[in-house]
């Protein structure tokens, strides 16, 4: 396929949303909205992919930070015509004559659609090809007038049409594809004489009519895909299509989903096949997991990497970690970021890691807080263990080499290190380094007096 220049549009406000945020950074799946936009645009190929920004521009170009190309500041927005003029000093030399526009604000848009959309167009021969759609309730769209002959006529916009055009169910989707040279002519004459006082980009179409080239339209039978997010009911809406999409990519590959409207996995997420979700998972962010993972109900994953045959045990947090083979977690456990769990390594209920690496087969099974931790192979951590890693100025490591035993509430004082298949004793607060083979004890002698409870002064 030749290839296209991309246009994004992404000045707007998006008063609808009634929000501080614009429009389009709210997330959707997991991500501002716009790279949506952007990412379908990308897979395109285009020659240069251009960005229309202006309210919160910084931000939004922090959000298409490596997608687009380049930046048109649209200072003041004036319509979607004026913000196609803005960027056309950029478009100009070079690239592609042809040039495909997209709103900002249409999340669910696939790459099949866009391909689509650029094929009919140069079969056509139109000046202008666009998107359009069937809706039950056209309300806030602009309506596709169609001549007695069915060909495009012109877009209306709600708030300039007549009461029977506000009847047509036909509605444009805001997805433009257009010789660049004509359309920018079309543009440059519109007036904005409508209701809201904008140039419209959807005025080309008259013009181009009136000037004898050809528009068309192609109409796409799901509207879902292609309607523009303008509401918080919209982003709900786009939000469930999305998930429900990565969803789906995720079956066709070999994963169980016990109910895949419960679970709201990132589309960037990999999980390998014979993988189990349960209900009520959250995955953010391009997480892998390996084969033959088991994630159980009401866990929250955010950039994980895990090898196969991992578990993790209902209602557990894991934020930056990294989990080899085998590896087990939870149930309540909180994995911090810079967690690694080497293979087969098991961490338990309500242990919290951060910074922190479990060697191969390492157990910390109940009730533990590691911090800063280096661990070796073969260790066990008892139940209650606590790394003092902080001491009020600075985070200090604690060092557990290989085939160490904890016993059960025990503090290490970090900076601290227990060598080698050293011991430490339940119950032992340890501040000093505990040489290799050694048992280490740190703790009150334990007495008892006799008779005591007989003797014990007794309330009145
Ligand atoms: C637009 C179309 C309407 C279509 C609808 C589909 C026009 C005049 N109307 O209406 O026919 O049914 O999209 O969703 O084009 N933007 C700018 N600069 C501006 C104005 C808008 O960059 O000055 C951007 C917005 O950020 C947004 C996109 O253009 O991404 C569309 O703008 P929006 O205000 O949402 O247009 P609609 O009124 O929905
Ligand atoms: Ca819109």
């Amino acid at each position: 396929m030749r290839r296209v220049d991309v246009l994004i549009l992404a000045a707007g406000l998006g008063k609808r949303m009634r929000s501080r945020r614009i429009k389009l950074l709210h997330q959707v799946a997991g991500r501002p909205m716009v790279a949506h936009v952007a990412e379908a645009a990308r897979a395109l190929r285009p020659a240069r992919l251009v960005a229309v920004v202006g309210h919160q521009a910084d931000e939004v170009r922090e959000a298409l930070a490596g997608l687009c190309d380049l930046f048109a500041l649209q200072s003041e927005q004036r319509g979607t015509g004026h913000a196609v003029v803005t960027a056309a000093p950029l478009l100009r030399r070079g690239g592609s004559s042809t040039l495909v526009i997209l709103s900002g604000d249409v999340p669910a848009v696939r790459v099949s659609t866009l391909r689509a959309l650029v094929a009919r167009h140069r079969r056509s021969g139109a000046a202008l090809t666009f998107v359009s759609t069937r809706v039950p309730d056209p309300s806030g769209y602009g309506r596709v007038v169609r001549d007695r002959d069915g060909r495009v006529a012109r877009i209306v916009e709600e708030r300039d049409a007549a009461p029977e055009e506000r009847e047509i169910r036909e509605i444009n989707a805001g997805i433009y594809c257009a010789e660049r040279a004509s359309l920018l002519a079309a543009l440059r004459s519109a007036r904005p004489d409508n209701a809201q006082g904008e140039y419209y980009l959807t005025d080309a179409v008259h013009r181009l009519l009136s000037r004898g080239k050809r528009v068309a339209a192609v109409l796409h039978p799901e509207a879902e895909e292609v309607l523009g997010v303008n509401t918080r009911a919209e982003l709900a809406r786009a939000n469930a299509a999305l998930y429900a999409r990565a969803a789906e990519a995720l079956q066709e590959r070999g994963v169980t989903l016990l109910d895949p409207a419960r679970s709201w996995i990132d589309p960037r997420a990999r999980v390998g096949r014979d993988s189990i979700i349960w209900p009520d998972v959250v995955i953010e962010g391009p997480c892998v997991l390996g084969e033959d993972t088991v994630v159980r109900p009401g866990c929250r994953l955010r950039n994980v990497a895990a090898g196969r045959g991992v578990e993790i045990r209902d209602h557990c947090v894991l934020d930056d970690a990294r989990l080899g083979d085998g590896a087990v977690v939870g149930p309540f456990a909180h994995l911090r970021p810079g967690t690694v769990l080497e293979t087969g390594s098991r961490v338990g209920n309500f242990v919290e890691v951060k910074k922190s690496r479990l060697g191969r087969g390492t157990k910390a099974m109940h009730l533990t807080y590691l911090g800063d931790a280096t661990i070796g192979p073969g260790c066990n951590i008892g139940a209650g263990t606590i790394t003092c890693n902080y001491d009020g100025v600075r985070k200090n490591p604690t060092t557990l080499d290989a085939g160490v035993f904890i016993g059960s509430d025990t503090q290490l004082i970090a900076p601290v290190r227990v060598g080698k298949g050293a011991y430490v004793a339940a119950g032992s607060t340890v501040t000093d380094d505990v040489p290799p083979g050694a048992l280490a004890i740190g703790r009150g002698k334990q007495r008892n007096i006799e008779g005591w409870v007989a003797r014990r002064p007794r309330k009145r």
